[in-house]
């Protein structure tokens, strides 16, 4: 596991799209996995500036999201789909055909099949992660089997409260998700995790302890070999 710790949220965003800018430039039809989340909008900005620089190119760029909410409208402001449309998507040259994102707005389960059978046909080279304050990562919430694939999953009470701010209410927040399993992530060839601020500096600190249980989903990165953790100094402050 790399761990590399930056100052700030800024300092993170940039250093983030500056691995994923090299492994466009190393491989420009590099399959990419990506995060929504507030942790990698900072990084989102990065790599539409590079972008507008003529620093990078998507254009043979294929993209897998790693979640999105149940019975939510894709044009839904509060749906992955639009945030990574608002984010990335419309600022890039990919191509809409090459980006994926579970469709869950009718028959989850065949839903979360048909995401599993494409990723089963696919190799990630670098996957984006966040962290959930209780460890989860993509929504595999505490409890979940490390060998779990696509799986429509029952949001936790705690992940349901953290992601209340961006909805008017905790009520409005979806009960159900669609997202790639702890299988499915691990796969990847790498795995790129950002952590910030102090609200995350107790997840951090239990991440970096090092002990490996299903009961904190991303003590599972522990097993994996080409791990890069970001943290800026808010988030690793009790880490140290
Ligand atoms: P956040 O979410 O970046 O909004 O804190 C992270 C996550 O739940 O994976």
């Amino acid at each position: 596991m790399k761990i590399i710790v930056v100052e700030n949220y800024e300092q993170l965003s940039n250093e983030a799209a500056k691995i994923i800018i090299n492994q466009l430039q190393k491989k420009p039809n590099s399959v990419m996995g990506l995060a929504t989340g507030a942790t990698p909008m900072g990084m989102y900005e990065a790599l539409r500036k590079a972008y507008a620089n003529g620093e990078v190119s998507f254009k043979d760029v294929t993209t897998f999201n790693l979640d999105e909410y149940c019975g939510i409208d894709p044009n839904h402001p509060q749906s992955y789909h639009y945030y990574m449309q608002q984010n990335l998507f419309n600022h890039i040259d990919v191509k809409p055909e090459n980006v994926h994102l579970p469709s869950a707005t009718s028959d989850w389960n065949s839903a979360a099949k048909s995401y599993n059978d494409l990723l089963k046909q696919t190799k990630i080279d670098l996957q984006v992660l966040g962290i959930g304050s209780n460890g989860h990562i993509g929504f595999n919430e505490p409890g979940t089997s490390f060998e779990q694939e696509t799986f429509v999953v029952e949001l936790a009470e705690k992940t349901r409260l953290d992601n209340q701010r961006f909805f008017n209410s905790l009520e409005e927040v979806p009960r159900f998700a669609i997202t790639m399993g702890i299988k499915n992530i691990m796969q990847a060839k790498q795995i790129l995790l950002l952590i910030s601020g102090k609200n995350k500096a107790k997840t951090a600190k239990r991440l970096l302890e090092g002990k490996v249980g299903t009961d904190f989903p991303a003590s599972v990165l522990h097993l994996h070999k080409s791990v890069t953790i970001i943290l800026d100094e808010d988030a690793y402050g009790l880490a140290k």
